[in-house]
């Protein structure tokens, strides 16, 4: 989340809330922020999975894709690497469209801009379903 901010505060993650908001923080408020943030327990997926079909055609695309090399295979993500496991499912949708459109440019050697350009419509419904509900 350290990351998240910085490029908010660039620009090259772009935002009309929090830019503004990212613009006001230096860069000992970052690392304290991030520290508070990442020291609170990750939340559980929020409903029981209505559509494990749906969860089941994710789980193949992060599989055949290899989300996992990167998130882990928990996908609990590990210091730059976002945690997905659990996260919001309209959330995800928006961030691999996000990449996908490049209107978010993320770390990593645009390591998800690369992943996400591939994706179809009906993988990031599927993913996003299934990594919502894990
Ligand atoms: C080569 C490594 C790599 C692979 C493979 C990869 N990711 Fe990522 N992913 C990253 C990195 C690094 C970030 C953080 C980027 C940033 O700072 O915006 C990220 C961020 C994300 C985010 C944003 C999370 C957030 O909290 O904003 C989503 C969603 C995501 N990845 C989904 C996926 C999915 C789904 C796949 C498989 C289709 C995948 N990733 C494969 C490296 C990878």
């Amino acid at each position: 989340m350290q990351w998240q901010l910085v490029f908010f505060r660039s620009g090259s993650r772009k935002n009309e809330a929090m830019q503004p908001i990212a613009e006001q923080v230096n860069n000992e408020d970052i690392r304290n922020l991030s520290g508070y943030f990442a020291s609170l327990t990750p939340p559980k997926a929020s409903a029981p999975d209505d559509n494990p079909d749906l969860s089941k055609k994710g789980a193949e695309a992060a599989m055949g894709r290899r989300c996992a090399s990167c998130h882990g295979d928990t996908f609990a993500g590990s210091k730059a690497v976002a945690r997905l496991a659990g996260q919001r499912e309209d959330y995800l949708v928006k961030a691999l469209h996000d990449y996908k459109s490049n209107l978010r440019v993320g770390g990593g050697v645009a390591a998800m801009a690369e992943v996400a350009y591939h994706l179809s419509e009906v993988e990031i419904t599927a993913l996003a379903h299934y990594l919502a509900h894990l």
